[in-house]
C-alpha cells in the first residue's frame, strides 16, 4: 500500500538549471456521494466517488525560473485573468507549505502563477478543485525535469496527492472520467491519499453523462467548505454518516456498473440532501440552499415523474444545482430547464457540461 511518505523524493538525477514554463488544464467535479469531514493532513472521514467535468476547468500556466541562492520563503506571483490576486496568496502560500517536503525544489524557483477559469469568477462555482488540480500537474510537471525516469503511474498519482493537500477534492480532478477518493472495502487500490480511476467499465447508461450546472446564488457562501468539514468533529449524526458513505459507494458501484438510472436517481439525490442534512444538524447550524434551490429540486420531481426521464439533481456546499441526466434526453431536459428553471437562475445563468477526462497538458 502506498504511504505519504513513498512521495517524497529520493535524490534527484538531473539539475534544472533553465527557467521554463508548463501549461495545464485541470477540470472541476461532481460528487456522487460526498466527501464531508476530514482528519489531520486532509484525510478524508469518508470515502466519495465523482464525475470528472469537462467544461469547467481553470487553465494554468506556470513560469518558473531558478533563483541564485536559495531563499528563507517560497517566491511567487500570482495572477488571474492577467491582474495580480494578492487575495489568493494566502491559499498558495499554505499549499506550497504543505507540500514542501514532497517537492524540495520549491524554494529554489520564482514562480509566476497565471490562472483563468472557463467558467465566470461571479458564478459560484468553486474554482478550488480544478485550481488546485492544474496546480499539482504543472509541479509534477517540473519534478519530471529534475526525474525524468518518473513513471507515468508515479506522475499522476502524485499529481493527485499534491491537489489533495491543496483541497481535498482536487484530487479526484486529475484523471479519470469517474474517480473514487478514500479507502473503502468495495473499490480496490482506492486510498485516503488520492484519488483512483474507477476500474469497472461503466454502462452506456452513463457514457457522455450530462451535467447542467444552474446558477442559483454567486454570492460569498455564508459558510465555507473548510468551516464546515470542522463541523463533522463532534457531529451528532457522523459516525452514521461516515458509515453510510462507504454503503452508499458500494451501492454506486454496482449502479454504474449495470446502469440502473432509477437508483442512481435516489442514491444521488439521497446524498446530497445528506451533506446538507449535515450543515443543518451541526453546531453551529446553517443552511446553503436558497428558496430558489427548493423551487429547482420540486420542478425536477414534477418533470420526473410526469415524463419518466431519469434527470436528478445533486448539490454542492452552496445553493447552485447541479442537474445530472443521460445524453439520450438530452434535448427534452434542456428544453425543460429552458421553460422552467432558468427562471430560478440569478440573471438566468447557466453552464452545460458532461462528463470529462481529467487533467490536459496544454504546451
Ligand atoms: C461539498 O474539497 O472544497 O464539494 O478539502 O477543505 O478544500 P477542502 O474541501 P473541499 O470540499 C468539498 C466538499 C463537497 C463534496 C465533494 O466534492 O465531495
Amino acid at each position: 500500500m502506498t504511504k505519504a511518505t513513498d512521495f517524497i523524493p529520493q535524490e534527484y538525477t538531473h539539475e534544472v538549471t533553465e527557467k521554463g514554463n508548463f501549461q495545464w488544464s485541470a477540470p472541476s467535479n461532481i460528487a456522487l456521494v460526498k466527501y464531508w469531514g476530514k482528519k489531520e493532513n486532509q484525510i478524508p472521514a469518508n470515502p466519495s466517488i465523482s464525475f470528472t467535468l469537462n467544461n469547467c476547468k481553470t487553465i494554468t500556466k506556470l513560469e518558473f525560473e531558478p533563483i541564485k541562492s536559495t531563499s528563507e520563503n517560497f517566491s511567487f506571483d500570482l495572477f488571474l485573468d492577467g491582474k495580480s490576486k494578492e487575495d489568493f496568496k494566502p491559499k498558495m502560500q499554505k499549499f506550497f507549505e504543505r507540500v514542501e517536503i514532497y517537492l524540495p525544489f520549491l524554494k529554489d524557483f520564482h514562480f509566476a502563477i497565471s490562472t483563468e477559469n472557463t467558467f465566470p469568477h461571479s458564478s459560484g462555482i468553486a474554482s478550488s478543485a480544478s485550481g488546485m488540480g492544474a496546480m499539482a500537474v504543472n509541479l509534477m510537471s517540473i519534478e519530471k525535469l529534475f526525474n525524468p525516469e518518473m513513471t507515468e503511474e508515479y506522475f499522476w498519482k502524485k499529481a493527485s496527492f499534491l491537489a489533495r493537500l491543496g483541497s481535498g477534492s482536487a484530487c479526484r480532478s486529475i484523471k479519470g472520467s469517474v474517480v473514487v477518493w478514500g479507502e473503502t472495502e468495495s473499490v480496490e487500490n482506492s486510498s485516503d491519499l488520492f484519488g483512483v480511476e474507477f476500474s469497472e467499465t461503466i454502462h452506456s447508461n452513463f457514457q457522455n453523462y450530462q451535467d447542467t450546472i444552474l446558477l442559483v446564488d454567486k454570492g460569498e457562501k455564508v459558510v465555507s467548505s473548510t468551516v464546515g468539514h470542522e463541523l463533522m468533529h463532534n457531529h451528532p449524526f457522523a459516525k452514521n454518516r461516515f458509515e453510510q458513505a462507504h454503503e452508499n459507494l458500494a451501492q454506486m458501484k454496482q449502479i454504474l456498473i449495470h446502469g440502473n438510472l432509477e437508483k442512481f436517481v435516489s442514491l444521488v439525490e439521497s446524498e446530497a440532501l445528506t451533506l446538507h442534512a449535515m450543515m443543518m444538524t451541526s453546531m453551529p447550524y446553517f443552511i446553503l440552499m436558497k428558496p430558489n434551490t427548493l423551487e429547482i429540486i420540486n420542478k425536477i420531481w414534477k418533470f420526473r415523474q410526469d415524463t419518466g426521464v431519469q434527470v436528478c439533481f445533486t448539490l454542492d456546499a452552496g445553493a447552485n444545482v447541479h442537474v445530472l441526466y443521460p445524453e439520450n434526453d438530452k434535448e427534452k431536459v434542456l428544453q425543460f430547464i429552458k421553460n422552467e428553471l432558468i427562471v430560478y437562475c440569478q440573471n438566468q445563468q447557466y453552464i452545460c457540461d458532461e462528463i470529462g477526462s481529467g487533467a490536459q497538458k496544454l504546451n
